[in-house]
C-alpha cells in the first residue's frame, strides 16, 4: 500500500491511503493490484456496475457527435431522454430538465413547486436527506427550519407507541394529518423520499405512504418524490414510489442516471411547467440538458430494461436479504435485516455493554480490512448495501464469508 497526496485535496471527509486505478463491475482495482467489493455502487451511483462496456461505448460516441450545447439548443439524445423517462411515468409526467446532481435537481424541484403555488413552506420526513446544499438541506434532517415542517418518518423498529400490524401507520399519520389540515395553504409540496437510504434504509409502511399520499392530494398540497437513490431498479421497482402506488406530481431522479456520470432529472406535467411559466419562470445552468449525459442515460435506461435489472434486483434481493439475515440470526448483534430490492440495511443492537453505533462502526472497519466496501448510516447503528445490479452469486459468497468473520470479530 502505497501512501499518496491526498493532502492536497480538501478534507471534505476522510479518505483511505490507496488510491483506486480503475474499477469494473463490482471491484475497485488499486495500484497495489489490491481490489476491493464496492457494495456501495460508488455513492449507490453505478447501479449497472463500474465502467459498464455499452456505457462507456454510448459516452465515447457521444463525446465525438457532441458534448455541450448553449440553452437555446436541443440535441437528439436529450429529447430522447425525455421521452424516454416520461414513457416510465406512463406519460404522466411529460416535461423534463437534466441537471448534474441529486442536490440541484431537488432545489431545482423546490424551486418549481414554489413558483407554481406561490407557497414557500414544505413538508418532509424527519430523517430525510434531500440534499447537500440550499432548501433541499434546509428540508432534510430533524431540525424543524422555518420553511420545512416535518412528519414522522415512520421508523417502526424504533415504534415510540409499539403499534401491531393493524394499528401501524396510525400513531404517524396522525400528526402528519394535523399537520397538513392545519398548514395546506402554506404549503407548496410534501417532499419525501420512498425509502430513505441515508437515514438507514428506513422503509416506511404502505399504509401510512398510502395515507400521506392521499391527504396531501385532498388538501391541494403537491407531492415531490425524490428518487435520487431509489430510482431505476434499486427497490425492484423503476420508482419505489410504485411500491406505494403514490402518483407523485414531480420526480426527481439523478445517481443511477448516469451510472456515475453526474446527470440529474426533474420530472414534472404539462400543467405545472404552464403555471410556472405563466409566472415567468426562467432558468439557465451552463450543463443543463447536455446531450453527453443524456447520451449516456439513454443506454443506461436500454440496458436496464434490456437486461431484466428492474426484476433482478427484486429476485436478487430478497435472495441475498434471506441469506444476510440467516447469517446473522447466529450473531445478537445484529437486530434486524430489512430491504427492498438491493438497498439492504443491517441495524445493529447494544450487546454486551457495547453500544450499537460501535459495533456497526467496527463492522464496517473489519469489512473495509477484507477489502468490502460497506456504507453506515449517520443516525442510526446501520450497515447500507447497495451494491451494483449486476452483482454476481460469486461476489454475493464473498460478501457473506467477509460478513461472517467480520461479526464473529465483534465478538473479541
Ligand atoms: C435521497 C437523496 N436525495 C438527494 C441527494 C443529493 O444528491 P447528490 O449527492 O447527487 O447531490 C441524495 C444523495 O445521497 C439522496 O440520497
Amino acid at each position: 500500500m502505497r501512501e499518496h497526496g491526498s493532502r492536497l485535496i480538501l478534507r471534505t471527509n476522510q479518505f483511505e491511503p490507496t488510491i483506486i486505478q480503475r474499477a469494473e463491475g463490482c471491484w475497485l482495482q488499486t495500484t497495489d493490484s489490491d481490489r476491493y467489493l464496492d457494495m456501495e455502487s460508488g455513492i449507490w451511483c453505478c447501479s449497472l456496475g463500474h465502467n459498464h462496456p455499452m456505457v462507456s461505448a454510448a459516452a465515447v460516441a457521444q463525446m465525438g457527435r457532441i458534448v455541450h450545447l448553449g440553452p437555446a439548443f436541443l440535441a437528439q439524445a436529450t429529447i430522447e431522454a425525455a421521452e424516454a423517462l416520461s414513457r416510465l411515468t406512463g406519460g404522466r409526467l411529460n416535461r423534463v430538465v437534466f441537471l448534474s446532481s441529486g442536490s440541484e435537481a431537488m432545489e431545482m424541484a423546490i424551486n418549481l413547486v414554489r413558483q407554481a403555488t406561490g407557497r414557500q413552506m414544505l413538508i418532509g420526513f424527519d430523517q430525510g436527506y434531500l440534499g447537500a446544499f440550499g432548501s433541499a438541506a434546509e428540508a432534510s434532517g430533524p431540525t424543524s427550519t422555518a420553511k420545512c415542517m416535518k412528519v414522522p418518518t415512520t421508523d417502526c423498529l424504533r415504534c415510540p407507541v409499539g403499534a401491531t400490524p393493524t394499528t401501524c401507520g396510525e400513531p404517524c399519520i396522525d400528526p402528519a394529518r394535523h399537520l397538513i389540515n392545519q398548514s395546506a395553504h402554506e404549503v407548496a409540496a410534501l417532499v419525501i423520499e420512498p425509502i430513505l437510504a441515508s437515514a438507514g434504509v428506513i422503509i416506511p409502511p404502505a399504509g401510512y405512504m398510502r395515507k400521506l399520499g392521499a391527504l396531501a392530494e385532498e388538501a391541494g398540497v403537491l407531492l415531490v418524490v425524490d428518487e435520487v437513490t431509489t430510482g431505476l431498479g434499486r427497490t425492484g421497482r423503476w420508482f419505489a414510489h410504485q411500491h406505494y402506488y403514490l402518483q407523485p406530481d414531480v420526480i426527481v431522479l439523478s445517481k443511477a442516471l448516469g451510472n456515475g456520470f453526474p446527470i440529474a432529472a426533474v420530472l414534472c406535467s404539462a400543467d405545472l411547467e404552464a403555471q410556472v411559466v405563466e409566472k415567468g419562470f426562467r432558468y439557465t445552468q451552463s450543463h443543463q440538458s447536455d446531450p453527453f449525459g443524456c447520451a449516456i442515460a439513454n443506454e443506461v435506461l436500454r440496458v436496464i430494461a434490456g437486461e431484466g435489472l428492474i426484476e433482478i434486483s427484486e429476485k436478487v434481493g430478497e435472495q441475498f436479504k434471506k441469506a444476510i439475515s440467516t447469517l446473522s440470526a447466529d450473531f445478537p448483534q445484529v437486530r434486524e435485516v430489512r430491504g427492498r430490492g438491493l438497498m439492504i440495511g443491517l441495524e445493529f443492537a447494544d450487546h454486551d455493554g457495547r453500544a450499537a453505533e460501535d459495533l456497526a462502526r467496527k463492522a464496517q472497519v473489519k469489512l473495509r480490512e477484507r477489502r468490502v466496501v460497506v456504507g453506515l448510516s449517520r443516525l442510526h447503528p446501520v450497515l447500507r448495501l447497495l451494491p451494483p445490479l449486476i452483482i454476481g452469486e460469486g461476489e454475493r459468497i464473498l460478501f457473506l464469508q467477509a460478513l461472517e468473520l467480520a461479526l464473529r470479530d465483534l465478538r473479541s
